[in-house]
């Protein structure tokens, strides 16, 4: 029989190979509370909170692809979001390269771009006036990260010509408005004044903004767009999202968050909307640039097909809860939790002759009252009386290779 050599507190103190990891997250919970009406919330003194991640522990190592997968509402999105500091947590620690930090610290403001995430849908994360150049540039401004001075002194003109034109369309109007309550000689140097400046502000914005900005193709975004694979980068520089591709618009997204070179890039199914033709596509851009950029990636998947061909370690969720973690081959080859064994039962097969097994039977644990014990003890066929009362932590039954899970698999059969 096999023993416990570790425990839930002792899983992050090393990375996989030994290594300070490049993040690592202790005790991370989220609870959201429950929306309830007026009246509800007048006649009952308890909020009700969705456990949406309950108590979890991983480490991401330096250069690793660490995948997240689980069934719908497990609670990856909501990590992500956590982890690309979009969302407060409830409580936890998080370390980056071995130093604690606050969750705060992982928002990306001027100087400080730990992490960057994509999301599923690019349509949602491109602003649809901004040209694709444009948008993958908007980082780089904003964070004053562009080296070359020309560069950065004519983006700089391009966006005060945009304020400028709002300033004059402004004083233009409280000039005519002087004219008219005025109506004496004055009224039409006012008028003129008024016309001067608004031409004044219109030119600008044409010649500095509109024009510079369209014009501008900037040796950055040119070699990250070749990098991403759009090619050549000036036919792509000034088009607008809708006027390419899905894939295309995904290359972007992605071109927009490596841009400022983050150590952490979080993938939120990135080629869950895309064809499947394409899907492989971005997954090879991923890999060459997670190289080139020398970044670690958390890419979460509900497909574990992707993610046994991408990944380089693999923790399952459930319900809020991390039960298993291992690198991609042990974990494929010899999965301990019950649940991981019916998620890679439920792949389908390409062969059409098999018959495709579908997950267990049986409700997902309600989140806002999860069961004391396993929350993957009412669909398990292993489950035994202590699995209904007492929560199985974390444990590392082979070396890396952590199962929540008082009866594992190999102890079963
Ligand atoms: N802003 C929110 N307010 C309240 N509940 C939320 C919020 N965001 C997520 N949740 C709840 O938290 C749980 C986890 O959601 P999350 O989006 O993290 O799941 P997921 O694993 O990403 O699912 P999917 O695979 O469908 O994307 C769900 O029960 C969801 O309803
Ligand atoms: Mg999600």
């Amino acid at each position: 029989m096999m023993t416990s050599k570790n425990t839930e507190n002792n899983i992050n103190k090393t990375s996989s190979n030994g290594n300070i990891p490049v993040i690592e997250i202790r005790s991370l919970k989220k609870y959201f509370p429950v929306q309830t009406g007026a009246l509800s919330r007048i006649f009952s003194k308890d909020t009700d909170f969705v456990h949406a991640v309950d108590d979890i522990n991983f480490s991401i190592d330096k250069g690793e692809i660490f995948c997240l997968v689980g069934e719908s509402g497990c609670g990856k999105t909501t990590t992500a979001r956590i982890l690309a500091g979009l969302e407060p947590e409830t409580s936890g620690e998080v370390f980056w390269n071995g130093k604690q930090i606050s969750f705060d610290e992982l928002k990306t403001t001027k100087g400080n771009v730990k992490t960057q995430i994509v999301f599923q849908n690019p349509y949602s994360s491109l602003s649809p006036r901004l040209r694709l150049g444009e948008a993958a540039q908007h980082p780089l401004v904003v964070h004053d990260k562009i080296e070359d001075k020309k560069t950065r002194e004519t983006i700089k003109r391009a966006y005060y010509s945009e304020a400028g034109l709002v300033v004059s369309f402004v004083i233009s109007i409280i000039l005519f408005l002087t004219a008219t309550i005025r109506k004496d000689d004055s009224s039409l140097w006012f008028i003129a004044f008024a016309f001067i400046t608004l031409i004044l502000g219109i030119g600008s914005y044409i010649w500095f903004g509109r024009i510079q900005k369209g014009k501008l193709t900037d040796d950055i975004i040119k070699s990250i767009f070749n990098l991403v694979g759009l090619a050549p980068p000036d036919q792509y520089y000034n088009k607008y999202p809708h006027e390419v591709s899905g894939g295309e618009r995904q290359r972007v997204a992605i071109a927009r968050s490596v841009v400022l070179n983050p150590k952490l890039l979080i993938l939120d199914e990135p080629t869950s909307m895309l064809d499947v033709s394409l899907r492989a596509g971005i997954l090879d851009l991923l890999l060459s640039i997670k190289d080139k950029f020398d970044m670690s990636i958390l890419f979460i998947t509900h497909d574990l097909a992707t993610a046994r061909h991408f990944g380089d370690r693999v923790g399952v969720m459930y319900a809020g809860k991390i039960i298993e973690i291992g690198a991609v081959d042990d974990l494929f080859n010899n999965p301990m939790h019950p649940y991981t064994k019916a998620l890679m039962d439920a792949i389908p097969s390409p062969t059409p002759r098999d018959v495709e097994i579908q997950l267990p039977k049986g409700d997902v644990p309600d989140s806002i009252n999860p069961p004391s014990g396993c929350r993957y003890y009412p669909r398990c066929k292993y489950a035994q009386e202590k699995c209904s009362s007492e929560l199985p932590i974390l444990r590392e039954l082979k070396e890396n290779h952590f199962v929540a899970c008082y009866y594992p698999l190999t102890m079963v059969q």
